[in-house]
């Protein structure tokens, strides 16, 4: 909607009804409506929600839906889906759901054929992945490709990276992958230690290819390449996936050996396109497409699925229900799965980057708190860390529960012991434990406080039948349209990232004051000055 949302009637109704249940117990929600558990469910795909331990009703459900409604989220799904510049600070259409459009499709923005041009690259790309795994493709000394190695930063890493780990069990050609990305020398001198040249291939990842972090890594990469088996070798041992060919070629990679995109692609959307090139090596061309049909059908859902049985638009709106209607600060995303042990991190900057904004996309204040923190740690470790917190602290933190049916490998029943843990957590934080619950145990009295269990902590619970490149693709698209139905309401741009350019453009200042031999003369502030001082002397 064009306004301030916060002032609308529908969102007067929700605060309203928040002070309605803010008193209440999810126990008492339980026992009004014995039908609750199974009414709060809904499926998309193969993935099954249980939003039942909300601190939720159906009327409650009812106005978030009448909210996602005035905040015209119809409109803005197809204005998406239809190539429009929703991107308006960076005037450009924002189509990650074209990089799993089935090749048939009809999209034509800009004067792009976007289906058809998708389709190009991944059948590039696949090709390109099968001459890798069939050991075609050869490094410069005829020996085949045992690793490749990504290098890239933000989303041209967090999305291999985490798919990568998420889909490891599938890497069935003898291709290993590893992902570089800090500035910090300790993680490419760390990988490549123990790497052979002769046998290592070397994805560039860059939308822009001039990413400091991207750019210098792939430096040093080169000339452990080079200092091994010469300057010929680049060719054979680097690939480079970018929006930006003219530079690719500047940096000396034949563009011939480029996967594209384009700009309507933000980098935080972008693995499943070239960015996914050294996942598609490794899984292959065939689990690849896998994983974009589960996208595909996570976005008919999204798009076709009414507001009350929508699962995004359901998580989406619960994430505003708690963020602006509760005060609840973060999020917790708790897969109880080792595989997704990156989930969260690659979360984290598809949902903040996203949706960390002050200003609405027409420049003016939000009124209301945006962006949810997103963070966790694979279930059981987290609970053995931080779940204390969740159950018995000040905080108010919801959290995301993500399960699977089936393991990969078993071993002795423990996958069955993982999801009791994840449904007694769960259904521990929303009941709890009362005082005289406790004291009935026998607890002596002046410890039942310490051993009372508030509950009404608020979870949603994702089940899906087995972590499979499908379900990965599932989930991926179920948190991007979170993060599109959140931002919608808030009435941000999600899709810019201004926030991070000050502090690359202070840094590149900074870096000759830490290096030269001349005593350094300007800073950006005192604290500054005395740290850049500091660090010249320890550095001698
Ligand atoms: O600094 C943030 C950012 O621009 C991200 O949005 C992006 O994913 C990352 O840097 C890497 O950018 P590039 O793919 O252009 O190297």
């Amino acid at each position: 909607m064009d306004g301030d949302i916060t002032q609308s009637q529908e969102w007067a109704a929700l605060g309203k009804h928040q002070e309605e249940l803010a008193g209440r117990h999810l126990r008492e929600l339980f026992a009004e409506d014995p039908g609750r558990a199974e009414r709060m469910t809904v499926t998309a795909g193969d993935l099954y929600l249980d939003y039942a331990k909300h601190r939720a009703t159906g009327r409650t459900v009812e106005l978030l839906a009448a909210l996602a409604e005035r905040a015209g989220l119809r409109d803005r799904v197809e204005a998406m889906f239809g190539g429009e510049h929703i991107n308006v600070s960076e005037d450009r259409a924002v189509l990650h759901v074209a990089l799993r459009m089935p090749r048939e499709a009809e999209l034509v923005v800009d004067g792009q054929d976007v289906p058809a041009d998708v389709h190009a690259v991944l059948d590039r790309m696949s090709a390109f992945a099968r001459r890798v795994r069939g050991k075609e493709w050869k490094g410069a000394t005829g020996k085949p490709i045992e690793t490749v190695v990504n290098i890239g930063i933000g989303g041209s890493d967090l999305g291999p990276a985490m798919a990568y780990e998420a889909l490891r069990d599938y890497a069935d050609a003898g291709v290993a992958a590893r992902f570089v990305s800090n500035i910090d020398p300790a993680d490419i001198v760390g990988n490549l230690r123990d790497l052979d040249p002769e046998t290592t291939l070397f994805v560039v990842s860059s939308k822009t290819f001039t990413t400091l972090e991207t750019l210098t890594n792939a430096r040093v990469a080169r000339s452990w390449l080079v200092g091994a088996l010469g300057d010929d070798a680049v060719a054979k041992h680097f690939v480079a996936v970018s929006t930006n060919a003219a530079k690719v070629a500047e940096f000396g990679i034949d563009t011939d050996n480029m996967f594209g995109f384009w700009d309507w692609v933000g980098g935080r959307y972008s693995y499943d396109g070239a960015i996914g090139l050294s996942l598609m090596i490794a899984i292959g061309p065939e689990r690849f497409r896998e994983m974009l049909a589960g996208f595909r059908t996570m976005d008919e859902h999204f798009r076709t699925a009414p507001f009350d049985r929508n699962m995004p638009v359901i998580m989406g709106m619960l994430g505003i229900w708690y963020t602006d209607f509760f005060g609840a600060e973060t999020r917790a995303v708790l897969p109880y799965s080792q595989r997704l042990h990156r989930f969260p991190a690659y979360l984290q900057q598809l949902t903040m980057e996203s949706n960390g904004k002050s200003v609405r996309a027409d420049g003016t204040p939000v009124t209301a708190q945006t962006g949810e923190i997103f963070w966790g740690e694979p279930g059981t470790n987290g609970q053995h860390a931080f779940y204390q917190l969740l159950h018995q602290g000040t905080r108010l933190v919801p959290a995301d529960f993500i399960g699977f049916a089936e393991p990969y490998e078993d071993r002795e029943g423990m996958h069955d012991q993982l999801t009791a843990n994840l449904l007694a957590q769960t259904s521990a934080l929303a009941f709890g434990k009362t005082a005289e619950e406790i004291a009935a145990e026998g607890t002596a009295a002046e410890i039942v406080p310490h051993k009372v269990m508030p509950g009404n902590r608020p979870t949603s619970t994702i089940l899906a039948p087995k972590l499979t490149p499908s379900t990965l693709g599932q989930l991926v698209a179920l948190y991007e349209h979170i993060v599109f139905v959140e931002g919608t309401v808030w009435g941000i741009d999600s899709f810019d990232q201004w926030g991070v350019e000050l502090g690359k453009k202070m840094a590149s200042d900074l870096a000759p004051a830490l290096t030269s031999e001349e005593p350094p003369t300007s800073f950006p502030d005192p604290s500054t000055e005395l740290l850049v001082r500091r660090y010249r002397e320890l550095r001698g």
